[in-house]
């Protein structure tokens, strides 16, 4: 197994050679795993709706001497979909990883006032588009017999209050999907895992975090952490669940929440 240094700190198998597909790439979190997949070695294709944030990401990662494309592609579009698999593979020939990052938060609108439409726009982004990419990619992964896709999921996917109704159900069902296709592919050298994180900085929640006095910020610095989690402190772990190091994890949802859910 090949190793490489990602900091002095820490040594992990690294992901030389793979290639790995990170939705959500322009901002937040998947920017974050873009950057650090891409230093693991792997080449990456960079995938948003937000186009001018997506090239700006993949001139850093060149610059850091390291490899990256970017396809902007509408998740909830199945012929962008088909183009983003397509483009992929006619260029490196295969897809050893999908980071199944990007996703949308509800706002914390509560149930009576959830319109049907914001419910369909999340279940479109955070489940079926997560749905139809990896149906999409896995027919690859199981002719070569291996890949892993990596899930972000939430600690909305375990407890109430993370999100209002919309959220919170989305975040359920994709921890299922992914306990559902490691049942399904595990034996056919399919690892599907996913990383369940409390309050991060990012754009998602910019706007909650930014008022010191509101009660989000006040319960998040409750935390054993005492911080809210930056995108890197997520993207490490996703980073982990998707090398060789994290060999025997099938369907696993990993709290990264600054332990947010002891209690
Ligand atoms: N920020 C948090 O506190 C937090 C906590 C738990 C889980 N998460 C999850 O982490 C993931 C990343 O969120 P983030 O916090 O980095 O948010 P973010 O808003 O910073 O990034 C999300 C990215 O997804 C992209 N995106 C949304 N819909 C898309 C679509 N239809 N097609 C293509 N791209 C699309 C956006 O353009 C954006 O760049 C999400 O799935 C989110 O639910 C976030």
């Amino acid at each position: 197994m090949n190793t490489l240094s990602i900091s002095s700190a820490r040594v992990v198998p690294a992901l030389n050679d793979r290639i790995a597909i990170v939705t959500g790439a322009a901002s937040g979190i998947g920017h974050a795993q873009a950057r650090l997949y891409a230093a693991a070695g792997a080449q990456v294709v960079a995938v948003d709706r937000s186009s001018d944030a997506l090239l700006e990401l993949v001139s850093t990662i060149r610059g850091d001497g390291d490899k990256a494309v970017s396809i902007t592609a509408d998740l909830t579009s199945t012929s962008d979909i088909a183009r983003l698999v397509k483009e992929t593979t006619d260029q490196f020939g295969r897809i050893d990883i999908l980071a199944n990052t990007a996703g949308l938060h509800d706002g914390y609108v509560r149930s009576l006032e959830t319109s049907d439409e914001l419910w369909d726009r999340l279940f479109d982004v955070n489940v079926k588009a997560v749905f139809r990419l990896t149906n999409a990619v896995l027919p690859g992964m199981l002719e070569r017999g291996h890949g892993v896709i990596v899930n972000i999921a939430s600690v909305a996917s375990f407890v109430a209050g993370g999100g209002g109704p919309a959220y919170t159900a989305s975040k359920h069902a994709i921890m299922g999907y992914t306990r559902q296709l490691a049942h399904e592919y595990g034996r056919k050298g399919i690892r599907a895992n996913a990383v369940c994180p409390g309050m991060v900085e990012t754009g998602m929640t910019r706007e909650v975090l930014s008022d010191s006095t509101s009660r989000f910020v006040k319960a998040v610095n409750a935390v054993p952490a005492g911080r809210f989690a930056q995108p890197e402190d997520i993207a490490d772990v996703a980073l982990f669940l998707a090398t060789d190091a994290a060999r025997f994890m099938h369907g696993a949802g990993v709290m990264v929440d600054g332990g947010l859910t002891v209690r």
